[in-house]
């Protein structure tokens, strides 16, 4: 519906959103993802305390998470930092090169650090930025993820912070995409291609 139209009504539900012919079928609701996030906000403060502490949005795909959690922690001495590293196209399969296209603005050394990712997949993202932040001295270092995809993983990450684990499936929706689409949806959804 237009912008400009008058009286414009709520945005499409997400199965009208699908690409044409393929399905989204809801593996996390709203709900569901609300109750975890506040679990594992819980579970981080009681990690930290109030001890000085420094979240890293690992962007685009975790924006949303990350909002959510930051403001369901205690923390009131929380730095907020955001880096963008890139390992998938356009596709669903890893494309193998991790680039880092955006640092953090402020140094590290002796902080807590708590990088916040979407998703832990084959873990080549998640190790290359674990590798380069533990060479510049962190105080501790340590990984929250809305996802542990286990199915897959190539390199070792122990992810402290788990919000749901599974095995395989490309999920969609809460940050998620698939070629840009699909990020703002409210829940998560698996993407089924379209049949035949
Ligand atoms: P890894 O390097 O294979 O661990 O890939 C991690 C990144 O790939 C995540 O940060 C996501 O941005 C992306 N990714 C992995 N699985 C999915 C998925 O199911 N949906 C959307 N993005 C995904
Ligand atoms: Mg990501």
């Amino acid at each position: 519906m237009s912008c400009l139209a008058r009286n414009s009504q709520s945005a499409p539900a997400p199965e009208a959103q699908a690409a044409s012919g393929g399905r989204l079928v809801t593996v996390f609701s709203a709900e569901d993802i609300a109750g975890r996030v506040r679990g594992m906000a819980a579970e981080i403060d009681a990690c930290y305390g109030d001890e000085p502490l420094v979240a890293v949005c690992v962007l685009k795909g975790a924006c949303i998470f990350f909002s959510d959690l930051v403001r369901a922690l205690r923390n009131s001495k929380l730095e907020l930092e955001f880096i963008r590293i890139a390992s998938y196209g356009m596709g669903t399969a890893s494309s193998g090169q991790v680039v880092f296209s955006k640092d953090v603005e402020n140094d590290i050394r002796g902080k807590h650090v708590l990088l916040v990712e979407d998703i832990v997949d084959s873990g080549r993202s998640m190790r290359f930025v674990l590798d380069t932040f533990a060479a510049r001295g962190p105080r501790s270092l340590r990984v929250a993820a809305l996802v542990n995809k286990t199915g897959r993983r190539e390199k070792e990450v122990s992810v402290d912070f788990i919000g749901f684990s599974l095995d395989s499936g490309f999920l969609v929706g809460y940050g998620l995409d698939y070629a840009e689409r699909y990020r703002a949806l409210p829940g998560i959804y698996e993407l089924e291609p379209a049949k035949g």
